[in-house]
């Protein structure tokens, strides 16, 4: 499949093109944002030392951990400019390590899952780690979320951010190749939450990276996001079986619970049991965006909470969003503000390809090889 080529080189583009876009001079440019902050979160069980970067830019504050390069905390204004924290997360280490289910994290190397840890690559057949009854999840029992990463702060005109890298090894997980991932968080002074991605390997192998932070924008710990609207341009997507792995159909959303096309609040249809929901407990699917995939980032979805008029947009040049509705919180949680996470008091949005893309020749390619470089961009753009 030449598909994979296209994004390689589509990503390329974005990036080049952004880049420049971020580049424009202004009086407050030149007095550039704050140089992120660094602070001890505790240690590993071996010692390995835990560091919270802490940034701010035009009214958006991030919390970061080099483990896993989580977002532990992404705190918004409201319409009347009062602050909350959006993101779910712990306020400790060992939370982090124990029981986290992916809380803000960087996922790779395959984002979302693949069917019985299993697939052919150029003649070659590979087993990974299998975390997720017989499939494998986010990459496996010891994900790109299950290490520590290098991390250097930066101050690059109006912008401020961090620079993310992690080196996986050939073989870990089953992967084959060293892949060579860079991750680049930067907020910028009107406030957005950019994600640039990229990755180069030494062997061919599948790459699938995304971000998976637990939005809540009523706040963390405030309840449900059943009344928050949601909007995603979606026409189809794709249907699963039990395990949550793809059938390989690209099914219309019309007249489903699927439709997002025209915005709705999140709790509207949750319940108006289609077999799919009943299967994943609610939403749990990747949306085949119409757009495509994209030479820059383009509008995937907008998520607003009425109450407090905080809104997200998430653009991205990716051709999937995976809408996952909090269905497997069950209340066992408690998070960074003292109180306990129950279903449905979350969503994440993940930008993506497809998932089990590996297995489905009908899906756009994952193949990442020696020479190519892997990019691609997501923009989270806040209002109130
Ligand atoms: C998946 C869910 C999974 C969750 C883990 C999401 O990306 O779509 O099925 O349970 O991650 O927290």
């Amino acid at each position: 499949m030449e598909l994979n080529r296209r994004t390689v080189i589509a990503g390329a583009a974005a990036a080049g093109i952004a880049a420049t876009t971020l580049g424009t001079g202004t009086a407050e440019a030149a007095s550039g944002g704050r140089k992120p902050v660094k602070e001890p979160f505790g240690k590993l069980a071996d010692g390995t030392k835990i560091y919270r970067w802490s940034l701010e830019n035009g009214g958006t504050r991030l919390k970061v951990l080099n483990w896993g390069g989580v977002v532990q905390t992404l705190e918004l204004p409201d319409r009347r400019g009062h602050y909350a924290n959006v993101a779910l997360g712990f306020d400790n280490i060992d939370d982090y390590v124990a029981k986290t289910p992916y809380f803000g994290a960087l996922i790779g190397r395959y984002g979302n899952r693949i069917a019985k840890g299993q697939f052919t690559l150029d003649g070659k057949s590979y087993q990974l780690s299998v975390n997720d009854g017989v499939n494998s999840l986010h990459g496996g029992t010891q994900g790109f979320d299950k290490h520590v990463w290098d991390v250097e702060p930066f101050v690059k005109g109006s912008d401020v951010g961090l620079v993310l890298h992690y080196t996986s090894v050939d073989g870990e997980m089953g992967y084959p190749g060293t892949l060579k991932a860079k991750v680049t968080y930067t907020l910028t002074k009107r406030g957005e939450w950019i994600i640039d991605y990229q990755a180069t390997t030494d062997k061919a192998t599948v790459v699938n990276l995304t971000s998976h932070v637990y939005w809540n924008l009523a706040g963390e710990g405030s309840g449900t996001i059943e009344d928050h609207e949601l909007t995603i341009p979606a026409g189809r997507y794709t249907p699963t079986d039990s395990g949550l792995i793809p059938t390989g159909e690209l099914a219309t959303v019309r007249g489903t619970p699927f439709d997002f096309r025209e915005t709705k609040t999140i709790g509207r249809d949750i319940r108006a049991g289609h077999v799919q929901q009943v299967q994943a407990k609610g939403f749990d699917h990747n949306w085949v965006l119409d757009k495509g995939i994209t030479a820059k980032p383009e509008h995937v979805a907008t998520l607003r909470d009425p109450r407090s008029g905080r809104t997200l947009k998430i653009a991205s040049d990716q051709p999937g969003l995976q809408f996952y509705s909090g269905n497997f919180l069950d209340g066992t949680l408690t998070g960074t503000g003292g109180r306990t996470y129950r279903q449905g008091d979350a969503l994440c949005l993940e930008t993506q390809h497809f998932p089990d893309s590996p297995n489905h020749s009908n899906f756009p390619s994952t193949v990442l090889r020696p020479g190519q470089v892997y990019r691609t961009r997501t923009v989270h753009t806040f209002d109130a």
